[in-house]
């Protein structure tokens, strides 16, 4: 019988024909009308795995459901929990695809999709190396639960009850996690942090409708004008974010991970030219790849307000509406991220306007514990399989559910993901390459070999 990496490469072209079948099914999971879609994944996905021979069952949340698959024909071996997520974003802006989102296409050694990246490509990885293992040797190398769930891009909100309702099932020695990038094309890498949430809506209200911005313009207060010194309020000249008590919890990296921060290739005038952007800006003192990744940021995602048709109405609009969310770094801690914002607002919210603050979501930072047999394995399976040395790496984005499994499970968590910057995570375009699925794939098969090992 061939050994899990030549089945690999001999079953290379149906992993990704059943990638695509995965990426056809537009599980979007924000929008209440693919409610029917995101269920569809699910029980698709629970075949596949029941295909590669884990137990798998569904299990029904008040929103989308959980995929839960188990094995546990290894006794005395390791457990590794695999978390993923079936869900996708919203592949609006329909019009800036160069091919439809939900029919997965091939340019370029790339495979475009939303989903491609973030985060069924990376799911299904997992179990394709785990297939690997069981068609060769009839059994796998260590004990897994895979749990993949359906509300990532939503925040989670049945997922922690669920852990903790399912202490027992999901016990495990070892979490592992494949939804972050690797540094660049060809150099994989281990993440050493994921930054936290704090997402809000700030609603202004003014009068008790729109007025005419002449009749009334110059004595009411304008929600509009009102909201953007609010937003302008937020930060500094320094590029830090001014309101008061938001450092206090931040965490001083230290010197050993900022050097290594400094010996990554980048390239800050390439970046910048990438991005197509007059200058790369930010918080004073620190570098990109720090404000990136160990530094706390505080963004507009959303505005609304007034008149925004063609030409001109004169309108001074009653009400405005911004997004704004918070990235944090350990040790910050959203509900206390929301108090100070609460604070904060309360003492700029300018006069005859009312402002109200409302929560979205949050979660928390996560740092890793990069040591331990684990990682050891973790970094020899990736060099084996790209055939460099993996490089430490923070990750910008969040996935707050991180945390909570290690806190509640008591197993470290392993982050090893293998989308790129710029596959166009959550935006037109989304791309995987090729080569990573496939030697990700390979990794993943040496990993957890060696973790059975
Ligand atoms: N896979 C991403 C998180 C990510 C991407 C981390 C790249 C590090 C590097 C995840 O699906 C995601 O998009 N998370 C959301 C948070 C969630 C609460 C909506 C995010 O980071 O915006
Ligand atoms: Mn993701
Ligand atoms: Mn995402």
């Amino acid at each position: 019988m061939a050994d899990p990496l030549g089945f690999i490469e001999s079953h290379l072209a149906r992993f990704r024909s059943e990638l695509y079948d995965f990426l056809r099914i537009p599980s979007v999971s924000t929008a209440g009308e693919h409610d029917g879609d995101t269920r569809a994944a699910a029980h698709w996905l629970a075949q596949r795995l029941t295909d590669v021979g884990l137990t798998a069952e569904i299990v029904d949340t008040p929103g989308h459901p959980i995929v839960l698959a188990e094995w546990s024909g290894a006794p005395g071996a390791p457990t590794v929990l695999i978390y993923g997520h079936y869900d996708v974003q919203p592949p609006d802006p329909l019009d800036e695809w160069s091919s439809p989102p939900f029919e997965p296409t091939e340019r370029d050694g790339r495979i475009y999709a939303r989903g491609a990246a973030d985060d069924k490509g990376q799911l299904y990885m997992h179990i394709k190396a785990l297939e690997a293992h069981m068609a060769t040797a009839g059994s796998l190398p260590v004990n897994v639960v895979v749990l993949a769930e359906g509300e990532e891009e939503i925040g989670s909100p049945n997922l922690v009850p669920f852990v903790q309702a399912n202490l027992e099932r999901l016990a495990c020695d070892l979490v592992v996690i494949s939804d972050t990038e690797m540094f660049a094309e060809g150099l994989p890498s281990l993440l050493f942090s994921l930054r936290g949430l704090s997402y809000f809506e700030i609603h202004v209200k003014g009068a008790r409708s729109d007025l005419h911005s002449g009749n009334y313009g110059g004595s009411v207060a304008n929600p509009g004008n009102a909201l953007a010194a609010i937003i302008a309020s937020l930060h500094d000249a320094e590029g830090r974010v001014a309101i008061p008590g938001f450092y206090d919890d931040v965490l001083e990296w230290d010197a050993e991970t900022r050097e290594q921060i400094a010996d990554l290739p980048h390239d800050d005038e390439a970046y910048r030219q990438e991005l197509e952007v007059p200058a790369l800006t930010g918080e004073r003192g620190f570098t990109t790849l720090e404000r990136l990744w160990i530094r706390p940021t505080c963004d507009v995602n959303g505005l609304l307000c007034g008149y925004t048709g063609a030409g001109a109405k004169t309108v001074l609009p009653n009400k405005a509406m911004a997004k704004v969310s918070f990235r944090l770094v350990p040790s910050q801690n959203p509900s206390r991220v929301t108090e100070l914002v609460e604070e904060h607002l309360r003492a700029v919210a300018p006069k005859g306007v009312t402002v109200e603050l409302v929560e979205i979501h949050g979660g928390r930072p996560w740092k890793a514990k990069l040591e331990g047999p684990a990682f050891d394995a973790a970094r020899e399976a990736l060099e084996e399989a790209f055939g460099t040395a993996p490089v430490p790496m923070g990750g910008g984005g969040s996935i707050p559910i991180v945390v909570d499994f290690e806190e509640q499970l008591g197993a470290p968590a392993l982050l090893l993901g293998f989308s790129l910057p710029g596959c166009n995570l959550h935006a037109p375009d989304e791309w995987l390459p090729i080569d990573n699925f496939e030697k990700g794939i390979v990794a993943l098969a040496l990993l957890y070999g060696k973790l059975g090992a």
